[in-house]
């Protein structure tokens, strides 16, 4: 009798062990399913800093196909059904990572602008060697084009503004290259916004708690020039100040909840309430990150069901048309249990299946909602076709106009001679 019992027992533990298993995999052949009916798109890969920092910037580009330290490479990215990347054209906060300083009024250090030229040649060269597998993208429709094609839709996204020169030109260049998302700060201030650090305090900007002056003209340049404004790792009020002014949507292209995880690179509740389809709310979008200190509850327990708490109570706010997901792999030491890598996001999309999310949401936050944000950006873009470029310079700089005269001004006609000899000197100012 005893025996019977248990043996009764244990065969419903097996049978129910095998339902279980059954169902997880009937939902990963649904996430599978939806994953190859609309694209995944992760909008923070920084798969080109790994790329430089294993070799000189382009000798490493063909190792790619195969197998390649770090997060990502073609293999795990096709095994993850990734549909389309935004590639990060980055460089480090030289004063945090290289010991220099950019000084008070960030005029000092300009190697960022040759690095990050450099890493915008890595993501060029990186989609024209791999054409079976990458194809360049640059607005929604040409997403959907590629992922038509079978190739990973990659665009360009680009990570701080400490590496511009302080300058709009740059910016203006960076847009007919292609760069489709600029964030507004990295984890050091600049002469256009202020940043939120790396998880410690940051000595607070010499320039303001937000936008500077120079960085509001950059908001509505960007505005103009249709590229995406990221409010990842910028500073609370520099987020505030960027909602208050975009003509278009505004994202985050890596980041979670800080009610989930009381991390300042989190978006705070009050930011959240901002963001939506309501009256006076910008209709942007948050995509949630995988790194685990941002995920919670410790950096060794983070797991995917975490991260798909971020999304949830992210949505619980802006509601599920403004959530996507954006890895940051290959820009952290490590990622969340159950995404590891490049070839586990479909692991999200059964966390968020088991979740009761239906077909039309789960492909919303994978790519609709973006690629509806993308268009609405584009459409800024074209409303505002007419309108000059912003002639702003950032206040602080002493090279313009520029004095390029030579000796006795002789590379400069007469007339011009007379105009430069009547300005005040800069140290007359
Ligand atoms: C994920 O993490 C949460 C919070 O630590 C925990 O409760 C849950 O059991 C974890 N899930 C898995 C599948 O490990
Ligand atoms: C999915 O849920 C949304 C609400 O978020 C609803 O509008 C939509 O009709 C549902 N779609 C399906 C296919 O059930």
């Amino acid at each position: 009798m005893k025996l019977l019992t248990w043996t009764l027992v244990l065969s419903q533990l097996v049978n129910a062990q095998q339902g279980i298993q059954e169902e997880e995999d009937a939902l990963y052949s649904r996430a599978i399913k939806l994953m190859s009916e609309s694209p995944l798109i992760d909008t923070h890969i920084d798969l080109p800093q790994i790329i430089r920092g294993l070799g000189t910037p382009l000798d490493v580009i063909p190792q790619l196909a195969s197998k390649l330290p770090g997060h990502v490479d073609i293999p795990r990215m096709r095994e993850g059904h990734l549909g389309g990347a935004f590639f990060t054209v980055w460089a480090p906060c030289a004063n945090q990572v290289l010991n220099q300083e950019y000084g008070a009024d960030f005029l000092e250090t300009t190697e960022g602008l040759r690095d990050s030229l450099e890493v915008l040649d890595i993501i060029k060269n990186m989609i024209k060697q791999h054409p079976e597998h990458m194809q360049a993208a640059f607005s929604s429709k040409e997403i959907r084009a590629a992922f038509a094609n079978g190739k990973i839709a990659s665009l360009i996204g680009m990570e701080g503004t400490h590496f511009l020169g302080n300058s709009l030109s740059t910016v203006r260049l960076y847009a007919e290259m292609g760069v489709k998302y600029l964030t507004l700060t990295h984890t050091c201030h600049s002469s256009f916004a202020a940043s939120n650090g790396f998880g410690p305090p940051l000595e607070s900007s010499n320039h303001g708690p937000g936008l500077t002056e120079f960085g509001k003209e950059l908001v509505q340049e960007l505005n103009r020039l249709g590229v995406m404004i990221d409010l990842s790792h910028t500073s609370d009020q520099t987020m505030r100040d960027a909602i208050d002014l975009s003509l278009a949507p505004v994202i985050w292209t890596h980041a979670g909840a800080r009610a989930i995880q009381n991390h300042p690179r989190n978006v705070p509740d009050d930011i959240l309430r901002l963001i939506g389809d309501g009256p006076g709310q910008n209709p942007g979008i948050i995509l949630s990150v995988f790194f685990p200190p941002f995920i919670g509850p410790s950096p060794e327990t983070a797991n995917v069901s975490g991260v798909a708490d971020h999304i949830e109570h992210i949505a619980s706010i802006v509601g599920r048309d403004h959530v996507g997901i954006a890895s940051d792999f290959d820009g952290m030491y490590s990622s969340v249990i159950g995404l590891e890598d490049a070839s586990k996001y479909p692991n999200l999309i059964v966390e968020l299946l088991r979740r009761g999310w239906n077909d039309t949401e789960i492909n919303n936050v994978m790519g609709e909602n973006l690629m509806r944000v993308m268009d609405e950006v584009d459409k800024v873009k074209e409303d505002m076709k007419d309108k000059i470029p912003s002639t702003a310079i950032w206040e602080k700089r002493t090279d313009l106009p520029a004095d390029w005269g030579g000796p006795d001004l002789v590379y400069l006609p007469y007339d011009v001679q007379d105009v430069v000899n009547s300005r005040p000197k800069h140290d007359e100012l």
